[in-house]
């Protein structure tokens, strides 16, 4: 035993094998624990986890349902299914009766011209462009709409007698199948461009009705409120086609005097094929509707 040093106690030598092996073990735990379990800083070596999140669905609008074309009001529909007849109950046959119609749209001016219309309460007849109709549909539909009769004018203003029987037919079907698509009516009416028409052209035109005139208003030459309403008071007859365009904007400014004007001379305003009683019938041309006695 060694000078100063204070003696051992008994216990000393358990104690320390006690506390080393509980000091061994718990270095033996931590070493064990697995990396980062014991730090709440995260390993800048590993990159962080990628978080993913549950893919929550997109809400989207669905597609709009596709709007079906306007019915024409009740009652407008007559059989054979030419829009704008029976809108009055009128006998063309005994009462004298004029049609105002409009070729060559549906232009620009088709909403002016439908507002005035509606504002004189008359009802009219449109011989429309294929291309024109496929450009603004909408206005097809509302010309239908608001009691207007449709038909067919070409595609794009072709030469009937020129273009031949069998192109000039599948020009028109073709503008049937515009209207159709835009308005919903298969209308049976043609007008020739220029008027230009031959028995060949009309019989290889199955199912369809050729449309004429017989009261000119020359308003796309003159382009002359007026004027045209001089031709159509002075021309006008009983059973009366009367042609007018729909691209000249001179003309909806004048219908106001041209309405008044053959209403005080006794005439009842229609449309084409409420001129005629009955369904006008496919394979002919006409040129006006019956000619009442005017008293
Ligand atoms: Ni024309």
């Amino acid at each position: 035993m060694e000078e100063g040093q204070p003696p051992r106690a008994k216990w000393h030598g358990p104690v320390v094998l006690f506390v080393s092996i509980v000091v061994c073990g718990l270095l033996a735990f931590a070493w064990l624990l697995p990396s980062g379990a014991t730090t709440a800083d995260p390993d800048p070596t590993v990159p962080p986890p990628v978080v993913v999140t549950p893919a929550v669905p997109v809400q989207k609008d669905p597609p709009p349902e596709p709007t079906p074309p306007p019915l024409p009001p009740e009652g407008h529909m007559p059989s054979g299914g030419v829009p704008g007849a029976n809108v009055v109950g009128v006998d063309c046959s005994a009462v004298p009766c004029v049609a105002l119609t409009f070729d060559d749209g549906p232009s620009t001016y088709r909403s002016a011209l439908l507002d005035q219309l509606k504002a004189l309460n008359v009802h009219v007849t449109f011989f429309d462009l294929g291309q024109s109709v496929a450009a603004r549909p909408e206005l097809l539909a509302r010309s239908v709409a608001e009691g207007h009769a449709v038909g067919g004018h070409s595609w794009r203003h072709g030469d009937m007698v020129k273009a031949g029987p069998q192109a000039a037919c599948e020009d028109a079907n073709r503008t049937r199948n515009a209207i159709k698509d835009a308005s919903g009516v298969d209308s049976p009416l043609v007008r020739p461009p220029y008027g230009a028409w031959d028995d060949a052209v009309l019989a290889a035109c199955t199912g369809m009705t050729f449309v004429l005139w017989d009261v000119d208003t020359m308003d796309w030459a003159t382009h002359d409120g007026a004027k045209v309403t001089d031709h159509v008071l002075n021309d006008s007859r009983p059973g009366s086609i009367i042609l007018m365009h729909d691209t000249v904007s001179e003309d909806i400014a004048a219908l106001p005097g041209i309405v008044a004007g053959l209403k005080e001379r006794g005439y009842t305003l229609v449309t084409v094929p409420q001129l005629w009683a009955a369904p006008l019938e496919t394979g002919r041309a006409v040129f006006n509707g019956p000619r009442a006695t005017k008293n």
